[in-house]
């Protein structure tokens, strides 16, 4: 497959991807919540069950995977990347490191991984990933983000996007502002546009093939403890009107992060701007917590819950996958 022919395949007829690329401590964070240690054969476990459901076909065309888990096999021996191109979906890779503090600018971080990321891309692509993850974050306060911040970060995902292209995998590209804190969305639309234009003109710099990307952003939403919450209809016309005026029109597709919203406010959220339209690229989600949260705390660790919590993923992926189509409902929720 080609890098345009495995972007546009990921995002096709309303699919979206699975964020399954949880690092191990905050796979521990999210199991200590239901109580259950993070152990390698529990975090096996728990992935094994998720790209087993029903709802992982025809809804989900990408999953992305954490470096333990796209080596992992399932209880039966078969690898959990096999079990994920049965289900008719791409497995993909998270490749950054992490993020770091950048001296001094107190309450901001680059992400990290550059070193050594052509020799760990090649044994990826040899293990079959078809594409890539590099997330970097904006956080928004008192007179930050700034410029530097937005520079370094967005200078090396587009580094990273054009390494990943060379090694015939599709970078996700991910500049995510964080909702966390007391700012308006007004705040969050600045630093969401500062960031989108200075990693297009980046990715343009290194010469990275849009056609052949998939941009993961944050929508456009009031910071988390702001006291007046946006409408649903103000977060997607926002959203959409920031994402028009700053990503070029030939990128397939943008697929959201959920950053922490509830899952089905995420998915309100993407069906009222696929309700809305105007704009070239399919328009997805590649949600983590809005994907996984009903399936995790139904799970509780128990084997008599698997059927249960694959129901819940296979739910959530089907109303995201209407969501994608703008053909959601908030009445399709009861069950
Ligand atoms: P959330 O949807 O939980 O924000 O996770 C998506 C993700 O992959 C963050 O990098």
């Amino acid at each position: 497959m080609t890098l345009e022919e495995i972007a546009t395949f990921i995002v096709a007829d309303g699919k979206g991807i699975l964020a399954a690329d949880e690092s191990n401590p905050t796979c521990g964070k999210r199991f200590d919540s239901i109580g259950v240690e993070s152990t390698e054969e529990n975090r096996r476990d728990y992935r094994e069950m998720l790209f087993r459901s029903k709802g992982m076909k025809g809804n989900i065309g990408g999953v992305i995977l954490f470096d333990e888990t796209i080596r992992q096999s399932a209880a039966d021996g078969t690898l959990l990347r096999e079990i994920i191109l049965k289900q008719g979906a791409l497995p993909g890779i998270k490749v950054d490191k992490g993020l770091q503090p950048i001296e001094n600018f107190p309450g901001e971080t680059v992400t990290v991984g550059l070193d050594g990321l052509d020799e760990r891309l090649k044994e990826y692509a040899e293990m079959g990933a078809k594409f890539t993850k590099w997330r970097a974050v904006i956080n928004i306060g008192d007179g930050i983000p700034s410029d530097e911040c937005i520079h370094a970060n967005m200078d090396s995902l587009a580094q990273y996007a054009k390494c990943a292209q060379e090694n015939g995998m599709v970078p996700i590209v991910e500049p995510e502002v964080l909702m966390d804190g007391e700012h308006s969305i007004d705040a969050c639309y600045d630093a969401s546009e500062r960031s989108l234009k200075s990693l297009f003109e980046h990715l343009e710099k290194y010469q990275v093939n849009i056609k052949g990307t998939i941009l993961k952003p944050n929508m456009v939403t009031s910071g988390s403890n702001h006291n007046i919450q946006a409408s649903i209809n103000e977060v997607a016309t926002r959203t959409i009107d920031c994402l028009v005026k700053n990503v070029p029109s030939e990128l397939p597709g943008v697929a959201f992060l959920s950053g922490g919203q509830s899952d089905v406010l995420a998915t309100a959220h993407l069906d009222a701007m696929n309700k809305i339209g105007g704009f070239s690229w399919k328009l997805s989600f590649s949600y983590g917590r809005a994907l996984q949260a009903a399936a995790l705390k139904a799970w509780e660790g128990k084997v008599e819950n698997i059927f249960i919590s694959q129901d819940e993923l296979s739910h959530r992926a089907e109303m995201n996958k209407l969501a994608s189509l703008g053909e959601w409902d908030e009445k399709l929720e009861d069950r």
